[in-house]
C-alpha cells in the first residue's frame, strides 16, 4: 500500500464529498504565494473538524496555531449567528495573511486571529476568566503542545472536546528513545491526556495528500 493510493483515495472522497469554495482555494494559494510552509491540514481534515464542531453546537472555538487561516476558515463555518472563534499565532506576517482569508471567506468578524505567542494569549484569556470554549484546536509548535493542553484544560467544561493535529508523525511518535524535542512534545501530550482523570481521549492516525499522520481527540468529562 503507497502513498500514492492514499493521495488517490483523498483526491476521491474530496471530490465527492467536500466542496472547498473559492475562499478556501485562495486561502491556500495566497498562503502560498506569501511564502507560509504548506503544512495547513487537508480538505477532508478541514470539513472533519466542521462537522465536528457542528456536532457539539460548538458557539465558542480557540485555534493555537492559525498558519494562513485555512483550518480557521473551516472552524469558523461550523459557527451560529453568535459563534465567536479566537486563533493565536505567534508570527505577525502569516497571521496577516490569515486575517485577509478570514475576511475574503466573510468570517473576519467572529474569528480573530491574536498574534504573540500563544502561551501569553492563553494565560491572558484564563486571567480574563474568558468563558469556556466548547471546542480547541492544537496545531502549533510541537514542544508546546503539553503546555497548550494545560491552559486549554483552564479554558474547558465538561464536555468541551479538545482536537490535536500532528500526533503520528510518520510513527515517531511511538519511539520512546527519541531525542527530537518536537516529538516528545507529541509524546508527553499522548502522556497527559492518557493520565488525566478529566478527560477521555483517544487518537486515529490518517493517511491522504498530508502523508501518514493523526488526530488525537480528548473530550473533558466532569463529573461535578
Ligand atoms: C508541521 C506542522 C504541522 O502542524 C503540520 O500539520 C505538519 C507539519 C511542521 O512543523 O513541520
Ligand atoms: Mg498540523
Amino acid at each position: 500500500m503507497t502513498e500514492a493510493i492514499w493521495t488517490q483515495m483523498d483526491a476521491y472522497f474530496k471530490d465527492q464529498l467536500v466542496r472547498e469554495d473559492p475562499a478556501l482555494q485562495a486561502a491556500v494559494q495566497s498562503s502560498d504565494a506569501a511564502g507560509l510552509p504548506s503544512i495547513q491540514i487537508s480538505p477532508t481534515e478541514g470539513k472533519f473538524l466542521m462537522l465536528l464542531a457542528r456536532a457539539v453546537a460548538a458557539r465558542r472555538i480557540l485555534e493555537i496555531g492559525t498558519l494562513g487561516g485555512y483550518s480557521t476558515i473551516w472552524l469558523a463555518r461550523a459557527l451560529p449567528a453568535a459563534g465567536r472563534l479566537i486563533s493565536c499565532e505567534l508570527n505577525p506576517a502569516f497571521a496577516e495573511v490569515a486575517r485577509s482569508n478570514l475576511q475574503r471567506a466573510g468570517v473576519g468578524e467572529f474569528a480573530e486571529v491574536r498574534v504573540g505567542r500563544a502561551s501569553d494569549t492563553l494565560s491572558k484569556l484564563i486571567a480574563e476568566r474568558a468563558e469556556p470554549f466548547d471546542l480547541i484546536f492544537i496545531d502549533a509548535d510541537k514542544d508546546g503542545y503539553p503546555d497548550y493542553l494545560t491552559a486549554a484544560l483552564k479554558l474547558s467544561r465538561s464536555g468541551t472536546v479538545i482536537v490535536a493535529d500532528n500526533v503520528v508523525r510518520e510513527g515517531r511518535v511511538a519511539d520512546a528513545s527519541t531525542t527530537d524535542p518536537n516529538v516528545r512534545g507529541l509524546r508527553r501530550y499522548i502522556e497527559m491526556i492518557a493520565a488525566n482523570p478529566r478527560l477521555s481521549a483517544t487518537a486515529l492516525q490518517t493517511v491522504g495528500e498530508r502523508g501518514y499522520d493523526g488526530f488525537a481527540l480528548a473530550l473533558v468529562c466532569d463529573t461535578d
